[in-house]
């Protein structure tokens, strides 16, 4: 339905095209729009009309509209602050509790239509008692980093219903467990770490941070001060000194007691992730143990 209302001229915000995002949400006022654009929608959500419009495949004449109030829950920005060159923490305090798994994603929306997605860096308890706080690089003219950036603390802005599958799932405790984010990829997986010792995860856990150059490494060469104490190893992956955040995950894949009990977690741009879960694959992990979360700019604002 994307793709045949783009050919109409008629461009609605999308940034995945895969159904994992929610960026391309849209109501149905009246017609079906089919299974497929309901497929991984909560079913809250799909029971009340809801689907996504990149993969959505209608099967009648469709009336519909974009997400309305019902699914966006009013928020402020509440602080911001610089990390490292051009990555911003932000914290966003919403009206109301919003409820997600440590790792989901969530979309962020300014006004005029504006959509984004970011991962959220915090988990729940933390997110109720400080407001939800994203890692955001700052792209020069950026319609949603760049805006905020400047936006003042008590600027208004809207929360999408939180969504994605990267997530902790208790079950394997002694699993090694293997998080490899480039950029501010690493910021869902710093949550999912936490949430992962938090529910008792006793197996290794090894945290890769990717960056192209050392001063994109936001998050520094070594362990971050509120994962330190959890037993987490951190491993930083810097390109510009030949070190490839894919062999990285290959090399501490087969450095782990016991490899085919592995999981991992991928977060971060397309190519990177790609080409990590390529690595792990060829290492012997089967692809339903690799959780990923590709980063990928959005289509239209
Ligand atoms: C599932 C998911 C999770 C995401 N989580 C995060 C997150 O936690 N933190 C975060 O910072 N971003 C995240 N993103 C990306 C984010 O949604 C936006 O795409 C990004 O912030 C740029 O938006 P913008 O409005 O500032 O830039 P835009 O106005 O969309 O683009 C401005 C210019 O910036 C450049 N640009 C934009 N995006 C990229 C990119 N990915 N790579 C290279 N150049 C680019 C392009 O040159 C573009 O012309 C996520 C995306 C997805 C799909
Ligand atoms: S879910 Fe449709 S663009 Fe991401």
């Amino acid at each position: 339905m994307l793709a045949g209302l783009a050919r109409q001229g008629v461009e609605l915000p999308s940034a995945c095209q895969a159904g994992a995002c929610h960026t391309c949400l849209l109501r149905a006022e009246s017609g079906d729009p089919g299974e497929d654009g309901r497929r991984g929608l909560k079913p809250t959500l799909a029971a009340s009309g809801y689907f996504l419009a990149c993969q959505a495949r209608p099967v009648t004449d469709l009336r519909a509209a974009v997400a309305g109030p019902d699914v966006i829950t009013p928020a402020r920005v509440e602080r911001r602050w610089w990390l490292g060159p051009r990555v911003l923490a932000v914290r966003v305090r919403p009206r109301q509790p919003v409820e997600f798994r440590p790792g989901q994603h969530v979309t962020l929306h300014r006004g005029n239509g504006i959509i984004r997605v970011y991962s959220i860096a915090n988990r729940p308890g933390q997110a109720r008692r400080d407001g939800l706080e994203f890692h955001v690089r700052v792209y020069p003219g950026g319609q949603m980093s760049e805006w905020l950036a400047g936006a003042a603390p008590g600027t208004g802005v809207g929360l999408g219903v939180p969504a994605g599958h990267c997530f902790y799932l208790p079950g394997q405790p002694a699993a090694p467990l293997l998080l490899a984010g480039t950029g501010t990829g690493i910021a869902p997986l710093l949550a999912i770490a936490a949430d992962a010792r938090a529910a008792g995860h006793r197996g290794p856990v090894t945290l890769l941070h990717g960056a192209a150059e050392p001063a994109r490494l936001y998050l520094g060469e070594h362990t971050p001060p509120g994962l330190a104490g959890a037993g987490i190893r951190w491993r930083a992956c810097v390109q510009s000194r030949g070190e490839d955040i894919a062999e990285a995950a290959a090399d501490e894949l087969a450095a782990q007691p016991d490899p085919a009990a592995a999981r991992a977690y991928l977060c971060g741009g397309r190519g990177s992730v790609t080409r990590t879960k390529r690595a792990l694959f060829l290492g012997g992990m089967s692809l339903a143990s690799i959780n990923a979360d590709e980063f990928a700019p959005a289509a239209a604002s």
